[in-house]
């Protein structure tokens, strides 16, 4: 197995399906507010997709092996939550942080993007933790272009936020994308300079680090999904997926309330 590179036409598709994502990204957040359920929200993105969108919601019934079928349209994952929270019945309630996390697919390409989102007022920490994360994932985008390595995405990410008392999640990493969800190559959070998969144009990926207040290590939940940290700190997230250019990156999932460049 190894990394594809995309054609102009697979590539103008992937724009396509990155702007949609995007868009559901901007359509969601007024819903984000103190008291509407995470199922609500799910609802809302899924039906937006699905009717006007007229696209597929990716993670709806996604069942990579050993997974049970994942069973919502979006991920919902909420303060101590790292990733793939499942959305339910549970109330959103002021000062929550939540990440939530779409994929669309649109004729037969995917876009895959998260942001942050605050429940009415966040505590300093929690501000902090998600702007942070949000600058990491900016550092690690700014080294693409061909020549870079994959590790100068990782240490750029991992050497911003360990000195501020931060930790990377290593369970999960960003992944090559297109015509399937997941491929390769996987792209590490953390790492060495000037090492792994020397990237080249055409290659699509994301870059989406998992950023802990307290430790690394996680914590897997019954219903087979939902990640946690074991020491119940705060864990912020964003994603956006990326184009290899011939002089550096494009951004894929941008639409008119993509957040700038910190
Ligand atoms: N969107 C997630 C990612 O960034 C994957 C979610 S898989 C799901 O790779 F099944 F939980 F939706
Ligand atoms: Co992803
Ligand atoms: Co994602």
């Amino acid at each position: 197995m190894s990394v594809s590179i995309k054609t102009p036409q697979e590539i103008e598709k992937m724009r396509i399906a990155g702007r949609l994502t995007s868009e559901v990204l901007d359509y969601i957040g007024p819903f984000v507010k103190a008291g509407v359920t995470t199922n609500e929200l799910d609802r809302l993105c899924h039906d937006l997709i699905v009717n006007v969108q007229q696209a597929i919601p990716a993670p709806l019934n996604y069942a990579p092996n050993g997974h049970t079928p994942y069973p919502k349209s979006i991920c919902t994952s909420i303060n101590h939550q790292i990733c793939h929270g499942v959305p339910s019945e549970k109330v959103l309630k002021n000062g929550d942080i939540v990440n939530l996390d779409i994929t669309v697919i649109k004729d037969g390409y995917h876009g895959d993007s998260s942001r942050m989102f605050y429940v009415g007022e966040p505590s300093i920490q929690a501000r902090r933790l998600c702007e942070t994360t949000y600058k990491a994932m900016w550092r690690g985008i700014n080294q693409v272009k061909p020549g870079a390595y994959l590790g100068d995405i990782g240490y750029a990410i991992q050497s911003f936020v360990e000195p501020l008392g931060y930790s990377v999640v290593r369970e999960f990493c960003g992944h090559g994308i297109g015509a399937t969800f997941h491929e390769e190559p996987q792209v590490l959070h953390y790492g060495r300079p000037k090492t792994g998969l020397k990237l080249e144009a055409g290659m699509v990926f994301t870059i989406e680090p998992m950023i802990n207040a307290g430790k690394k290590e996680i914590k897997q939940l019954n219903d087979g999904w939902t990640v946690v940290t074991r020491d119940h700190s705060l864990s912020a997230q964003y994603e956006h997926t990326i184009l290899v250019t011939d002089t550096g990156f494009e951004v894929l999932t941008v639409s008119a309330g993509t957040p700038p460049p910190p």
